[in-house]
């Protein structure tokens, strides 16, 4: 038998209907706060990630998918190198979508000089070579919002309430959503605080695991992510960006959580959350869900310097995205399933005598706009009702011989069981009021 790609998963049924309904969520929270939808290639150049996430990132140095051609794969083959590659055949698959909204935002000129902010979300699988394990995938899905051209203060603050108003409405209990806060700095004060933290893991080498030192060189911020508990006890003491803010983004933050004060959204400050892309700048931002065991189910942050990186102009962003799989899971160990079906069906079902007149009736309820059902397979009437059942019919419509003689109809309650006969050339308008 074929077998799916390790970490990765189809999604049908009550899966499928979850996502959905996770889309239309988030098109109804993000649509009163004006965002409306994009949709960028799943494929980009590799430049587009390296420029924007950052080369010494996890993600970027370990866990991209590269796409090369059938032919392109030939000649690497027999070069045994990437050299020589022109930009254009140094493909990905996006492991996230910043990157790549960004990049169109840029190509497509969205937030022209003077113009008011684009503000965009999007919802569609991202792929990271990581080691497959629950709530961690290789191929998952995220929604999530860019918000392009915003620098106020009031800006994170409203993207961090639709946010969480986004998870209230998905069903979680508001009480186990655990949202953290920092502020990362920006060009002006964090270059300095980089180069304390690195010097700090050096002063403690022999202490750190081999992966922090790397970290010194690269990417010192990382270390505070270490699961070393060794790393950990030695970073707890480590130097905190908050108190190495320059004024600008210290005023900063603390407008960004008064605002977040004035509309009563409970946060946590951590001054070690550092997030793992490297574009972040200023507000930074994680949720958890208590007990759910799946780790974040959103993040974000605001990114100033981008779209500069991608070859635009200087222009302010910030955005967050929220991970399908583990919202699922993490909503599923508080009793709610996002894919439970909620439009109930109506069921024909027929004696095998009458069975042409059922075509004609399935055709009528359709066509005012009921969702209908009926055997296909000829059943008996017996397993018709058990599939009217299965198929969580809410009505049943029953013809027997007597009854289509009489141009008429039985409707069954599914759930009362109570029966009574109706006219057949009023039985869709009925039913379709009944199912409203
Ligand atoms: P991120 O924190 O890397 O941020 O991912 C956002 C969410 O995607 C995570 O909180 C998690 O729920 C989910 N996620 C990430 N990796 C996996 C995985 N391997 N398997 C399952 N779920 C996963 C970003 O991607 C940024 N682009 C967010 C952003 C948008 N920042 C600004 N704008």
């Amino acid at each position: 038998m074929a077998q799916r790609v390790q970490g990765t998963e189809d999604l049908y049924g009550g899966y499928m209907r979850a996502w959905q309904r996770m889309q239309d969520v988030a098109r109804e929270t993000f649509g009163v706060y004006g965002f409306s939808m994009i949709e960028t290639p799943a494929i980009e150049q590799v430049a587009t990630f390296v420029h924007g996430i950052g080369e010494s990132t996890d993600v970027v140095r370990k866990e991209m998918f590269r796409v090369f051609s059938g032919a392109l794969v030939e000649s690497l083959l027999a070069k045994g190198s990437e050299e020589g590659l022109k930009a254009k055949q140094r493909l990905a698959l996006r492991p996230e979508g910043t990157a790549g909204v960004v990049r169109a935002a840029v190509q497509n000129n969205l937030v022209p000089q003077g113009s008011a902010p684009a503000k965009l979300w999007y919802a569609g699988p991202m792929f990271r070579g990581e080691r497959p394990q629950k709530g961690r995938l290789r191929q998952f899905h995220q929604v999530g919002v860019e918000w392009l051209g915003a620098s106020d203060p009031a800006s994170d603050a409203e993207c961090i309430v639709m946010l969480m108003q986004f998870f209230e409405r998905l069903g979680f209990d508001a009480d186990s959503l655990r949202l953290t806060i920092n502020s990362m700095g920006d060009a002006a004060c964090r270059p300095a605080y980089r180069e304390q933290v690195r010097s700090f893991i050096l002063d403690h080498a022999d202490q750190m695991c081999d992966d922090c030192l790397e970290r010194a060189e690269l990417n010192p911020l990382r270390a505070f992510d270490c699961k070393n508990p060794h790393c950990a006890e030695v970073m707890a003491d480590a130097p905190l960006v908050p108190d190495h803010l320059c004024d600008e983004c210290a005023a900063h933050y603390a407008q960004v959580k008064r605002y977040l004060d004035e509309a009563g959204v409970r946060y946590e400050e951590d001054p070690t959350l550092v997030r793992g892309l490297d574009y972040y700048t200023r507000t930074v931002f994680e949720v958890e869900v208590a007990g759910a065991g799946v780790g974040a189910i959103g993040g974000g942050g605001r990114y100033d310097g981008l779209m500069e990186l991608e070859g635009g102009k200087p222009t302010p962003g910030l955005g967050f995205a929220v991970g399908f799989e583990r919202i699922v899971l993490a909503l599923q160990t508080q009793g709610v399933d996002l894919g439970a079906s909620e439009e109930g069906c109506v069921y024909v079902a027929c004696t095998p005598d009458v069975r042409a007149s059922v075509f004609g009736t399935v055709l009528a309820l359709r066509n005012a706009g009921v969702r209908t059902e009926s055997d296909c397979q000829g059943r008996s009437l017996k397993s018709q009702f058990k599939q009217a059942d299965k198929v969580g019919a809410r009505l049943c419509v029953v013809l027997g011989t007597d009854e289509v003689a009489a141009g008429v109809a039985t409707l069954r309650d599914m759930h009362t069981h109570e029966q009574e006969q109706v006219e057949l050339s009023a039985l869709a308008a009925i039913v379709a009021e009944r199912m409203r």
